[in-house]
């Protein structure tokens, strides 16, 4: 099917569309036809863009939580009227299939809608002081207080809903942003600016610049930038923090999700086909994805049937076809190094129990492998690509242990109508997020999310986030007044 080509997309500085220095195509993944085309920032750009977040600080913190509200309640319903074309541009420039497109969108209008809310809510607390005899007389009042403009830099693999996850914070906590959208995927944060810009905030309190990546430390370096919320690899993430360790840095990094089965499970064919879903659904292209599934020895073979039954029926191919469930990588690169993690796994003697054929330009064949090595790449590293890793554990006990036996800890997913096993496997997983009977794919977008370990540091869902990019400041009162 051929692709439609969208005007070029201005970005945004300091909310005015401009033109920067040089056009780019934005690329549709499938075909690699062109759908679209922006321009990179210029240095002057930046430096303006930056300069007037630094200016407005003080005015965007001291908007009243109404004016937030309503702006933010503003590009929830343009959201919402404009789903289709919204979804349709997500697959655009990501290839993340229709139907995946439309599900982001629907979120992307939760986490605005999300956003609107708290800014109301957001406002602080009382504290009794008279606790000790130190003390008596006196109370406090904690409140939260913009750390001042954000840089929010974002992925390709959620092109709309982790802007908005950067951008309903920043605004409902009265924080400046600038956003650096992902060089491949920049389109719909573009169109978040422009929706933003029919608002009554101040221009300056959004920008959307895209930047090459070579060139982030314009941005990263600045000193007027007080925060940096990074999504990405944990490469990237890791020289960020040593890079600017003065700045609030927020890490939403990757992982290597797990899923456990336990054998006493009475809904395995539900548990199989999440798994074989959530571990292919946009190409495997989600840090929350499942990609290793430890199943208890009793339930192995039942289970791990199912789910290669599951993953081979999966609607693989264009992502314009409504009934796709998966896409291609975003590119062929991206395929090609899943290609290889694959074959280095069956070269050292992984068993394949579906897929495993040869990629197809970005498509990569949803794979189920099993008898993978300890130390291999798609068990250890983070494949970010349509591959599932089965093995078969002991007991609940070496299943928590296996799940854990890993460099990340984002989220875990859990197979158990055990209450114990539940609140075991919550005090004992070592990640940001414990899904009891479903996959760790799962998320809300109003839920704390983030990781411990090499999966970052902070954590995103609109209230956690904007914890995050405000500081506490006590005022100390007598309680005479
Ligand atoms: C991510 O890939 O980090 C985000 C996953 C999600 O929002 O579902």
């Amino acid at each position: 099917m051929s692709q439609r080509l969208r005007p070029v997309a201005p970005i945004w500085v300091a909310g005015r569309p401009q033109h920067g220095e040089e056009e780019f195509f934005v690329t549709h993944p499938y075909d690699e036809s062109p759908v679209g085309a922006t321009s990179w920032a210029t240095a002057g750009q930046v430096e303006a863009a930056v300069a007037a977040a630094a200016g407005a600080a003080a005015e965007c913190a001291a908007l009243p939580a109404h004016v937030r509200a309503e702006a933010l309640e503003h590009v929830r319903r343009r959201l919402d009227e404009e789903s289709e074309t919204c979804a349709e541009l997500i697959t655009a420039e990501s290839g993340k299939p229709i139907a995946w497109a439309r599900v982001e969108v629907r979120r992307a209008v939760s986490t605005f809608r999300w956003a609107a809310e708290e800014a109301r809510r957001f406002g602080g607390e009382v504290q009794r002081l008279d606790t000790d005899p130190t003390a008596d007389g006196r109370m406090a009042l904690v409140r939260r207080f913009p750390r001042g403009p954000v840089l929010g830099i974002t992925p390709f693999n959620f092109p709309l809903n982790l802007v908005a996850h950067k951008v309903g914070p920043a605004i409902a906590a009265g924080c400046p942003i600038i956003v650096k959208p992902a060089p491949a995927t920049p389109l719909s944060a573009l169109h978040l600016g422009a929706l933003f810009s029919e608002t009554d905030l101040p221009a300056a309190m959004l920008s959307v610049l895209p930047v090459p990546n070579h060139r982030a430390e314009l941005l990263v370096d600045d000193p007027r930038l007080a925060v940096v919320s990074f999504t990405g690899s944990s490469r990237v993430g890791r020289q960020l923090l040593r890079r600017v360790p003065e700045k609030h840095v927020t890490l939403e990094l990757g992982g290597n999700g797990a899923a456990l089965v336990t054998a006493d499970y009475p809904k395995r064919d539900w548990a199989a086909e999440r798994i074989a879903m959530f571990g292919n659904y946009q190409a495997g292209q989600s840090c929350i994805a499942v990609q290793r599934v430890f199943i208890e020895a009793p339930a192995y073979a039942d289970v791990a049937g199912r789910i290669v039954e599951h993953v081979k029926a999966l609607p693989t191919g264009d992502p314009n076809d409504p009934a796709c469930k998966v896409g291609p990588l975003i590119d062929a690169e991206a395929a090609a190094r899943v290609e290889a993690w694959i074959e280095e796994a069956v070269d050292e003697g992984a068993k394949v129990l579906c897929g495993g054929g040869p990629r197809v330009g970005a498509l990569v064949e949803p794979t189920v492998l099993a008898n993978v090595r300890p130390d291999a790449k798609v068990l250890r590293d983070e494949v970010f690509g349509p591959v599932l890793v089965l093995a078969s554990v002991e007991d609940y006990a070496e299943g928590l242990a296996a799940v854990n036996d890993s460099r990340f800890g984002l989220q875990a997913g859990v197979f158990t109508e055990s209450l114990p096993q539940a609140m075991l496997a919550h005090r004992t997983l070592d990640v940001g997020g414990v899904v009891i009977g479903d996959v760790p794919a799962f998320r809300a977008d109003q839920m704390p999310y983030g990781g411990v370990k090499a999966s970052g540091t902070g954590r995103e869902g609109v209230r956690s986030a904007m914890e995050d990019y405000t500081v506490e400041r006590v005022l100390v009162l007598p309680d005479t007044l």
